[in-house]
């Protein structure tokens, strides 16, 4: 079901310390929200952030996974491992993992069929980079991402998938897409979803805005129709910050 989300990816950034008391900080700070709120710890933080969040509305989400349920993938995470500690959703396809770790749309599906295997929520991450969008290429790159990792699934699996588009130009730089930029992407990709499904499916689907959304940006870019909240980085990392943009709804 379409709502608005606010999900602060940490990347590999705080510590298990660190963790806990950002954790702390923003179960301080929460007010009610009308947006689902979400928080990416690292790996090992997982379990002890599901903890701590227990009686809160913010949900834990995990950064990536793999596509097996176990074996010998030395240094990976399976999506089972992931439903025992109580993370039911998922970040696949960021561009740093696409681009550091040469993560390929095949790749990707394989991950998204074992994550709804295992009934998990997914944030399929996709976007173009700046030389697509000087060559005007971004529509084209981005409906190739979201085909080849997504259109293999049937219409009814399509609830637990939230869509993040980000631009590789936008993310970490400081450098948003304008609020319209965003629109006017966000509305592609719903024709592209209503095209190969239906209308119902692509207006049901969550899109999330990620790459430097602030405080100072997030209501305009929220205010957009199709943009049903955002992917944040940098500005998760501060409790006040992510309130801030939370608060932008
Ligand atoms: P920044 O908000 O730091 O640009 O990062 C965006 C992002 O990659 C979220 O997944």
């Amino acid at each position: 079901m379409r709502k608005n989300i606010v999900a602060g990816n940490w990347k590999m950034n705080n510590d298990l310390e660190e963790t806990k008391l950002l954790l702390n900080e923003l179960k301080k700070q929460q007010k009610k929200s009308e947006a689902e709120i979400m928080v990416a710890p690292t790996y090992i933080s997982l379990d002890s952030s599901v903890k701590i969040l227990e009686n809160s509305d913010i949900e834990v989400i995990a950064q990536n996974m793999h596509f097996a349920n176990s074996g010998a993938y030395t240094g990976e995470v399976s999506a089972s491992m992931l439903k025992a500690i109580a993370v039911n959703t998922v970040i696949l396809g960021h561009s740093e993992r696409r681009s550091y770790f040469n993560e390929t749309s095949e790749l990707l599906a394989k991950k998204v069929d074992a994550a709804l295997a295992n009934n998990m929520r997914i944030i399929f991450c996709f976007g173009e980079e700046l030389n697509d969008r000087k060559n005007n290429n971004e529509e084209e790159v981005v409906a190739s991402q979201i085909e080849r990792a997504l259109f293999h699934l049937e219409a009814s699996v399509w609830d637990n998938i939230v869509l993040a588009y980000e631009p590789v130009w936008a993310i970490g730089t400081g450098e948003t897409a304008t609020p319209e930029q965003a629109q006017d992407m966000h509305q592609f990709i719903r024709k592209t979803i209503s095209n190969k499904y239906s209308d119902t499916v692509a207006n049901s689907i969550s899109i999330l805005y990620g790459g430097s959304v602030k405080a100072t940006n997030a209501k305009e870019i929220f205010s957009k129709p199709d943009v049903d909240g955002g992917l944040i980085g940098g500005a998760s990392l501060k409790a006040k910050d992510f309130f801030a943009i939370v608060n932008a709804f």
